[in-house]
């Protein structure tokens, strides 16, 4: 009887040995070792509990079962053992080879700034006028309630002061609105003949797809003998074939600037929809880019030009809507995130 019963057991512990070195032939990695070790070998293995139930036996048979399962115990420590250290050895190659740094592959470049949209048209404007014979003029950003309105024939209580939405400093002193400040600055120190442009920053309180607090403008004058709105219409017409292309259609419409009279808005046909009005130019067929006039006598006053002799004209030109109507953007915000995505397109 006892010895059936040791044949019984031995045998079943051939058969886990059987199945113990099945599975650890099909272990792929260490993490499977790792369960079958807890599997033949744990607290809940049939070696573990074959030994704790070692003292129910008669003390014959408690030797040669001890015996036979110490030796299953170490044959199979010993194979795990072996079979990890090969898988060990043959994963970290694999890990190696992940992590070879190629030496030849040639290095990532650091990616340079580029110029902004914005300023490349600007210098481009400044080409072509620089052509017609144009000098490049500057004025200051933060500016005086004088300059940027009162000397620009906008007293106190004119109407368009509230168009503006002018970020004030003091009462006096704000963030200029607009360019034009600067032909008053530039006629007090030059006398007439004047062919002037003036590329700037300009602010105003408004935040939204097409405006941002900051914008920039290109302001021009011309005063001399005898300028006429010919001459303005021509200039203009010229600069904007130049800028969008001969095939462009340009147009005037009347409008009104307190500094100007007459006055005009000037837009060019939609490249988009050519002509035939699409979302872009509002079913219009039409985009307008900039406003201009005859400068209003009055502003002559302002700097002591002689209203007799001399006569001129003057325009503004939104230079974020020149990127946008010839780039086809449409907001007006993506011009200064500076995502290098967005500015390495042009
Ligand atoms: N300063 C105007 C504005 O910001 C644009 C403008 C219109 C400028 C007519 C001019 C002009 O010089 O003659 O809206």
């Amino acid at each position: 009887m006892q010895e059936n019963k040791a044949e019984e057991i031995l045998k079943s512990l051939e058969e886990e040995y059987k199945d113990f070195s099945e599975s650890l032939k099909e272990a792929e990695n260490t993490k499977d070792v790792e369960n079958i070790k807890v599997r033949f070998l744990g607290k809940k293995s049939l070696v573990s509990s074959t030994l704790k139930n070692i003292g129910k036996l008669s003390s014959e048979l408690k030797p040669v079962v001890g015996k036979n399962t110490n030796v299953y115990i170490k044959k199979m420590e010993e194979e795990l053992a072996r079979k990890e250290s090969r898988l060990k050895s043959i994963e970290f190659d694999k890990k190696l080879r992940e992590e070879i740094v190629d030496l030849n592959l040639p290095g990532r470049k650091p990616k340079a700034g580029s110029k902004n949209i914005i300023s490349s048209v600007i210098e481009e404007i400044e080409d072509i006028f620089a052509g017609m014979g144009f000098d490049i003029a500057q004025g200051p950003e933060v500016e005086t309630d004088y300059y940027n309105f009162e000397a620009l024939n906008t007293p106190q209580d004119h109407p368009a002061r509230s168009l503006h939405d002018t970020f004030f400093i003091s009462d006096d002193v704000l963030l200029r609105t607009h360019t034009s400040p600067v032909q008053i600055r530039y006629m007090e120190k030059h006398k007439p003949p004047v062919y002037i442009i003036v590329p700037g920053k300009v602010y105003r309180r408004d935040y939204d797809v097409s405006h941002t607090p900051m914008f920039t403008q290109i302001e021009g004058l011309v005063v001399d003998k005898g300028i006429n709105f010919g001459n303005l219409k021509w200039t203009l017409e010229t600069v904007a074939h130049k800028i969008f292309g001969k095939d462009r259609k340009v147009r005037f419409r009347p409008h009104y600037f307190p500094f100007t009279e007459p006055s005009a808005e000037v837009d060019v046909s939609c490249r988009i929809c050519e002509g035939a009005g699409c979302r872009v130019c509002s079913g219009s067929g039409w985009l307008e880019i900039l406003g201009a006039g005859m400068v209003d006598p009055n502003l002559y006053r302002f700097v002591d030009y002689d209203t007799e002799k001399v006569s001129g004209f003057a325009f503004g030109l939104g230079i974020e809507r020149v990127c946008m109507l010839r780039y086809g953007i449409d907001d007006l915000r993506s011009f200064f995130e500076n995502d290098l995505r967005f500015l390495k397109q042009f």
